[in-house]
């Protein structure tokens, strides 16, 4: 199977998990729920399930087991999304292809189905991590936790903000690109070890691959911010420079961002390749270096 191919069966098998984790229900309050499955259901490139998919099936834990813990750091990204695109954050008219969820849903809705996909990702995994032992189950929640709280993704979007208002330099704009997506990406790569008991080795190069891939997932994202094309992306072009945001294309200028880029993914793939069976992990290394959208 190519890579391109197992690539895309993991999406297939993760968005159809996440089609029916959430149902649409006939009561007072539905409206969240249709709320919640619209950003979750309006695509993204899933690679953070892919990447927890991936380092749980090197470390011998399968998909079915794997999956509630990638299908809850999938919506822990998409609340974080929502929240992201709000008049009050970026102010995003445009998000996965369609009108962000406050567009569609208001502003107070989209709040709520933001933190309600938070809630339901612990929710997610309570119900349906059923067959690892709960020391483990136990282990890989607080890492999701810690992750996505104030010292990680949320702490790196008050940089990101804080950032708006007075200029960043390297180390800090590294620091908030770590936080706001490395943290996740991390959260991926160490849930997939966590479940498949991977040796300190082990973890120590996962974390190697992953917060070089973080930090190159996001250069990636601000040079697509200014190259991209808004009908390819799905989502809002140009805005960074509008609201000034601190990032290392406004610091440092494209063509040093594209070296960077490059040294941080050769250093991702040197990781997958001293990992066992990491082939996959260096294509999408890789993939991700070209993607366009
Ligand atoms: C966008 O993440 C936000 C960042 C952290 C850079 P993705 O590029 O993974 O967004 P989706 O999930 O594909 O929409
Ligand atoms: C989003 O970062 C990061 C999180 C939601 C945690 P950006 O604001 O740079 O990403 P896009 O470009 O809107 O996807
Ligand atoms: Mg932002
Ligand atoms: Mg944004």
């Amino acid at each position: 199977m190519s890579n391109q191919i197992k690539f895309e069966a993991y999406c297939d098998e993760i968005n159809a998990v996440l089609h029916n984790a959430i149902k649409q229900e006939d009561c007072l309050y539905g409206k969240i729920f249709d709320a919640m499955k619209y950003s979750l259901d309006a695509g993204g490139k899933r690679i953070r399930p892919v990447l927890l998919l991936e380092f749980a099936r090197i470390f011998g834990v399968s998909v079915n087991d794997a999956m509630p813990f990638a299908v809850a750091l999938e919506m822990i990204h998409t609340y974080s999304l929502i929240h992201d695109d709000l008049p009050c954050m970026d102010d995003d008219d445009l998000r996965r292809g369609k009108p962000t969820n406050h567009k569609v849903f208001g502003e107070a809705v989209a709040v709520l189905a933001g933190d309600a996909l938070l809630n339901r990702a612990f929710e997610h995994i309570l119900n349906n991590a059923n067959n690892l032992d709960s020391d483990i189950v136990l282990k890989a929640l607080r890492c999701l936790a810690s992750a996505s709280g104030a010292d990680g993704m949320i702490g790196g979007q008050v940089i990101d903000m804080e950032g708006e208002h007075r200029s960043l330099n390297v180390d800090e704009i590294e620091q908030l690109q770590d936080m706001k997506t490395g943290a996740l990406i991390k959260a991926a790569a160490k849930i997939g070890c966590i479940l498949g008991q991977a040796s300190v080795a082990h973890i120590s190069l996962a974390e190697d691959y992953a917060s070089n891939v973080g930090l190159a997932f996001q250069i990636k994202d601000d040079i697509l911010n200014v190259e991209g094309d808004a009908g390819v992306i799905g989502k809002d072009v140009g805005n960074d420079e509008v609201s000034g945001k601190a990032t290392f294309v406004k610091l440092l200028g494209l063509d040093a961002c594209k070296k960077r880029l490059e040294e941080l993914t050769e250093k991702a793939v040197l990781s997958a390749k001293k990992l066992p069976d990491g082939e996959f992990l260096a294509w999408l290394a890789y993939m991700l270096l070209t993607r366009d959208k």
